[in-house]
């Protein structure tokens, strides 16, 4: 399962590079907003951070417009990938440009209808959004098993990308259900090392190796 990390906070992106562990990072107009930043400038400077795809998020509605913000997107770098919304002219835009050979992130996936579109138009990930649904009453993970589902009935090639993700419960049960790639919170991916019974083991190994009075170094 690839993980990719859901923020514009580039000291993030660097802390969590430096460990391997990240395979990609997704943005979108709110987390763009709360870094304060030029979107072209941050998206870049992502690119340069990682090796992995970097989504992008168009802002127009329309497909002419979606396109001519995709072409000046798709120009940062080779690993940018552009977010499309999902509807009709989303559609539309993900097929043209996955056509055209970029790669194409499908996003605001609430049902596994859309998932379908998204799929039968190309794109190379798909993004429902599992807390969000959860906050309206709706059962995310059982979306993210459904796309599974047809996905697989249909040997569709899109990856699905668990978005929307807030606690470490949502990543194992999307790493059972099978999902290809995850994007979480910097805090949410941080808190899937953390263990209290690691900590309390690494404080009795301390402690007893305090009293040995010996160094490695
Ligand atoms: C995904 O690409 C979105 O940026 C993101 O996961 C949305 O998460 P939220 O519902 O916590 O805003």
């Amino acid at each position: 399962m690839k993980f990719f990390v859901d923020t514009a906070d580039t000291a993030e992106i660097r802390e969590l590079a430096a460990t391997g562990l990240l395979d990609g990072v997704t943005t979108n107009p709110t987390l763009i907003h709360k870094s304060g930043r030029k979107f072209l400038e941050v998206v870049e400077e992502i690119c340069g951070l990682v090796d992995g795809p970097v989504s992008a998020e168009v802002v127009a509605l329309d497909h002419e417009t979606m396109m001519k913000e995709a072409e000046i997107l798709r120009k940062i770098a080779d690993n940018v990938c552009i977010k499309v919304p999902l509807t009709i002219d989303g559609l539309k835009s993900c097929k043209a440009l996955t056509d055209d050979g970029a790669l194409v992130n499908v996003t605001l996936c609430f049902s596994a209808n859309q998932a379908l579109l998204a799929a039968k138009a190309g794109a190379s990930f798909i993004s429902p959004f599992v807390g969000r649904h959860d906050d309206n009453g709706f059962d995310g993970l059982a979306l993210i098993e459904d796309i599974r589902l047809i996905y697989d009935n249909y040997q569709f090639d899109t990856e699905i990308l668990a978005a929307s993700l807030r606690h470490p419960i949502h990543v194992l049960e999307c790493a059972k259900i099978g999902a290809d790639v995850i994007t979480a919170p910097p805090a949410v991916i941080k808190m899937l090392s953390k263990h209290v019974l690691t900590d309390k083991g690494l404080e009795g190994f301390a402690a007893d190796w305090a009293k040995t009075g010996q160094t490695i170094l």
